[in-house]
């Protein structure tokens, strides 16, 4: 029977690449509804062959009337990890479930920020198969040294749990330092990488924000992307991957040290005479005001934004059969082409919105 899916975030840099790898995937039936804002952005989806839905995310009762009224029996959910309206969401699958007698599946976004120091996740070495995943988050609100990743990691739960109370299969899907140009019709650059470049032209210098050597998994956009649509595949192939408290994936082929993502963008940025000094050195107070001016976040934020670490190791994607097409390392080749890529589109970049003056705890 064919299914019919929900995707919101399609004009972004991620939800734009999956759709684009999805047309020539070779999927089983199935139809796709994809949420747009804009009369524009209604037009380009309709290239993939995607059905255009205007609809207002903040309001539950016209997403759940959404999903219950054209039968949607998948979502996948692209456009913001710190969604607390996903219940909804879910339980409008659960009624979708009850009519039709088909599995339902929620696919949530987070990121790999919520796994990591800055959430108060492990920092040894820990799996995307661990079964203790879900513990691991529920204790992490009270430990975040970040309210806002507490909330995150909540976020998280609250689709788990309430999933599995609703009999809905939930997949909890972390993309990490994305990189590489994104491409689907909207956003092309990555909300992560650009950060360090708008950080280095605010200060015409490349700085580090942790002690030690930090690192973090790291991801070309098209193997994100072709994640997405291993899952997908295996949904409508009517395999079960692993959901609910074992339906975490961490979408990377592994991580480098930011000191090296540092060194090799400085570099590129001093070939285009974006920072004055290749070299890099650790922020001191004043350069993470200045950093903070040119990300637009407090200067307490910045650390979050570029740096940090996460100890979070991708195996549940390689046991679905999912093959990274670039090793982890390939984003340091890549890092002169990603800086010209970022400056080309800097006017439009978008970052992780964090008004002034929030505070690191409440
Ligand atoms: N890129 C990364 O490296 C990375 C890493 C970790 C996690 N993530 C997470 O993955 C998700 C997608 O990232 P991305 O890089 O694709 O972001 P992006 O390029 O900024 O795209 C965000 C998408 O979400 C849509 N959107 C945002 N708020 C919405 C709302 N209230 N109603 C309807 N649509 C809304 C945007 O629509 P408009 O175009 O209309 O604004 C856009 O399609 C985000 O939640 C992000 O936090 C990304």
């Amino acid at each position: 029977m064919s299914r019919s899916i929900l995707l919101t975030g399609a004009s972004g840099y991620l939800g734009g690449t999956f759709l684009e790898f999805l047309k020539d995937a070779g999927l089983p039936a199935h139809k796709i509804y994809a949420v747009v804002r804009s009369d524009k952005q209604a037009e380009a989806v309709k290239q993939y062959n995607a059905s255009p839905m205007s609809l207002d995310l903040s309001d539950t009762d016209a997403v759940s009337a959404a999903i219950i009224d054209n039968n949607i029996s998948i979502v996948y959910h692209l456009h913001n990890p710190l969604d607390m309206s996903t219940p909804a969401w879910i339980k409008a699958l659960a009624t979708v479930k009850q009519q039709t007698g088909q599995h339902v599946h929620f696919l949530f976004t987070t990121g790999a920020k919520l796994f990591s120091s800055h959430a108060g996740a492990p920092t040894e070495p820990f799996s995307d198969t661990d079964p203790s995943l879900l513990s691991i988050q529920q204790s992490q609100p009270s430990k975040a040294p970040i309210d806002a990743m507490g909330l995150g990691a909540r976020c998280n739960n609250l689709v788990v749990e309430t999933a599995k109370a609703h009999g809905v299969r939930s997949y909890i899907f972390a993309p990490c330092i994305v990189y590489g140009r994104g491409l689907g019709f909207g956003n092309k650059i990555s909300i992560q990488t650009v950060a360090v470049v708008k950080a280095a032209v605010a200060t015409r210098r490349v700085y580090k924000v942790d002690d030690g050597y930090p690192t973090w998994p790291v991801c070309h956009v098209e193997d994100n992307s072709t994640l997405y649509v291993e899952i997908l595949r295996s949904i409508l192939g009517g395999e079960d991957v692993g959901e609910g408290e074992s339906g975490y994936f961490l979408a990377s082929p592994g991580s480098v040290a930011w000191d090296e993502i540092y060194a090799a963008m400085g570099k590129a940025l001093k070939k285009r005479g974006v920072v004055d000094d290749e070299t890099v050195v650790k922020a001191d107070r004043a350069a993470l005001e200045s950093m903070g001016e040119g990300i637009d976040c407090p200067a307490d934020f910045v650390p979050m934004q570029l740096g940090g670490l996460c100890t979070w190791v991708p195996e549940h994607g390689k046991k679905i059969g999912w093959k990274p097409k670039y090793a982890a390392e390939h984003i340091l080749e890549a890092a002169d082409a990603e800086v010209e890529l970022i400056l080309e589109h800097m006017g439009n970049a978008r970052s992780y919105a964090i008004p002034k003056g929030t505070p690191l705890k409440q």
